[in-house]
């Protein structure tokens, strides 16, 4: 039998690295995903095809990580491999870069497959459990918010508490944005661990800066469900800047962020994990949101065009 399983693509709007400290943060999945088949196989264990199109040296940055994370997917899942092996492939038109949720959205596409080629019936709580385990091979240690975005779809509140809080948030219009992409990989344990390091160094300042995060996640869930999007785009200004601070920002970001607001965006942050990988700026309106892709493409960066807070994924 096949089983087929897909996961969505992410942009946090707000709070990315402070929510692995318990900060809420602010997700949506966008209308991009990733499928994958699993199949039976002839040999044992499992092997892997993937087709995902990929910023050039993802793949490769990203192998070994993959491996450990698959592995850690079927030990929670529980399949045993050894008598039945299986191959997965990957596909689906979430191109494989930093930053939008690549990782999740496999993870997630992993699991659901496998669920059903094995007829285990999970539930996406269960499903999201598992892909959280998958994300560990990437992230280290994960929040959890990629997987959720990337399980659940839609516009999330997410806090990483005992009971991991997600609620979601309802808008009556989803918003156009731009993602632009530095074409950088990056490694999101790496950047965790760096402001792990500097936050032990610099407690006084950190807290300072993390409180303030804490304070932009309600005044941009109130600006979100009001449609305020001048408010939006300013808190999304205000967090780049504190995410400059926390030192996980890149030259690259910089530039595309002040590119996106000089065309015109209403706000712009690096998303992710950050030191390379993706920007999001906030675009109202196709025209608004053509005229800053246009500029970011002309400058040779590759960007995707899509709304935040569609009801599943877009
Ligand atoms: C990565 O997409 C988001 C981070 O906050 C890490 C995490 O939450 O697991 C940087």
């Amino acid at each position: 039998m096949t089983g087929e399983g897909i996961g969505f693509g992410k942009a946090i709007l707000f709070n990315e690295h402070f929510v692995v400290y318990g900060i809420p943060a602010i997700v949506s999945a966008i209308g991009k995903y990733t499928t994958a088949k699993i199949d039976s196989q002839n040999k044992a264990g499992w092997t892997i095809e993937d087709n995902r199109k990929a910023t050039p040296n993802y793949k490769e940055e990203k192998n070994e990580q993959q491996k450990d994370s698959i592995k850690r997917i079927l030990n929670k899942m529980r399949v045993d491999t050894s008598k039945n092996g299986i191959k997965i492939v990957l596909n689906g038109n979430l191109y494989a870069a930093s930053g939008i949720g690549a990782s999740a959205a496999s993870c997630v596409a992993i699991a659901r497959a496998l669920s059903e080629h094995f007829n285990l019936d999970l539930s996406d709580d269960e499903i999201n459990e598992a892909a959280y385990e998958g994300e560990k091979g990437y992230h280290g240690t994960p929040s959890g918010i990629d997987n959720t975005a990337s399980t659940f779809g839609g516009l999330i509140w997410f806090e990483k508490t005992n009971d991991k809080v997600m609620d979601k948030i309802t808008i009556q219009n989803p918003v156009e944005i731009v993602m632009g992409n530095t074409g950088k990989v990056a490694n999101t344990t790496a950047a965790v661990n760096g402001v792990r390091q500097r936050k032990e160094q610099n407690p006084q300042k950190y807290d300072e800066i993390f409180d303030r995060a804490e304070n932009i996640a309600y005044l941009a869930k109130d600006a979100l469900i009001d449609e305020d999007h001048r408010e939006l785009g300013k808190l999304m200004n205000e967090n780049h800047k504190l995410l400059q601070q926390i030192e996980v920002s890149s030259r690259e970001l910089d530039f595309l962020v002040k590119l996106a607001r000089d065309e015109g965006a209403l706000g712009a942050k690096l998303t992710g994990g950050g030191l390379g990988g993706n920007m999001v700026a906030l675009t109202p309106g196709r025209d608004l949101q053509d005229r800053v892709a246009t500029a970011i493409e002309k400058e040779g960066f590759q960007t995707l065009k899509t709304v935040i807070g569609a009801t599943r994924g877009r």
